[in-house]
């Protein structure tokens, strides 16, 4: 499947269906009656340079495949750590074909290029295949789902 990375003030057309899929995947945060707010995130990604910055998948046709960000805040901030990859997300349809691993490094890249030292995020998938080489656990946390992991990734 072809695919490219970008920013996503690249193709900013894509914003909507990205709010679909933020609403379903995390309901309890971005539904309805949940704090969160999918298209305030979204319109905060206003820099390629500055973060929140936003990446988006996209297809040989331009369709979006998945997203992953780079945030100074996200869950396990409480523990002051940061800047952090969070909302990763690769539509259900296209998942196990290499998108999610693809969007992580293209963050880590970016982290990379905007001088960071260190690359954290937090999540309640089990370790080992998602976060290869490199992740390391370093500490706790919860969301509304239940426990998560947090992982450093020195860059
Ligand atoms: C998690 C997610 C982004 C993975 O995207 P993907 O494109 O399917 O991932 P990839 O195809 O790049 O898989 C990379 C590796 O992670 C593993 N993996 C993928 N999803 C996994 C999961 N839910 N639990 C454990 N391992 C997983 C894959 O098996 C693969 O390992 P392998 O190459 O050794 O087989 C996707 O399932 C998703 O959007 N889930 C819902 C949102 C979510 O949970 N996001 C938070 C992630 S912290």
């Amino acid at each position: 499947m072809a695919q490219r990375i970008l920013h996503l003030l690249e193709a900013p057309a894509a914003k909507p269906q990205l709010v679909r899929w933020f609403v379903e995947a995390w309901a309890p945060w971005f539904g309805p009656g949940g704090q969160g707010d999918a298209e305030a995130d979204l319109a905060a990604c206003a820099d390629r340079d500055r973060l929140p910055l936003c990446l988006l998948a996209l297809d040989g046709e331009d369709k979006p495949l998945g997203t992953a960000a780079l945030k100074q805040e996200s869950l396990g901030s409480e523990l002051g750590y940061g800047p952090w990859l969070a909302a990763l997300l690769v539509a259900p349809e296209h998942r196990g074909r290499g998108i999610g691993r693809a969007l992580i490094e293209a963050i880590v890249a970016e982290a990379r290029r905007l001088g960071h030292q260190a690359l954290y995020t937090s999540s309640g998938l089990p370790p080992g295949r998602l976060w290869p080489r490199g992740w390391r656990p370093v500490g706790e946390s919860q969301s509304l789902r239940g426990d998560i992991t947090v992982y450093r990734l020195d860059l």
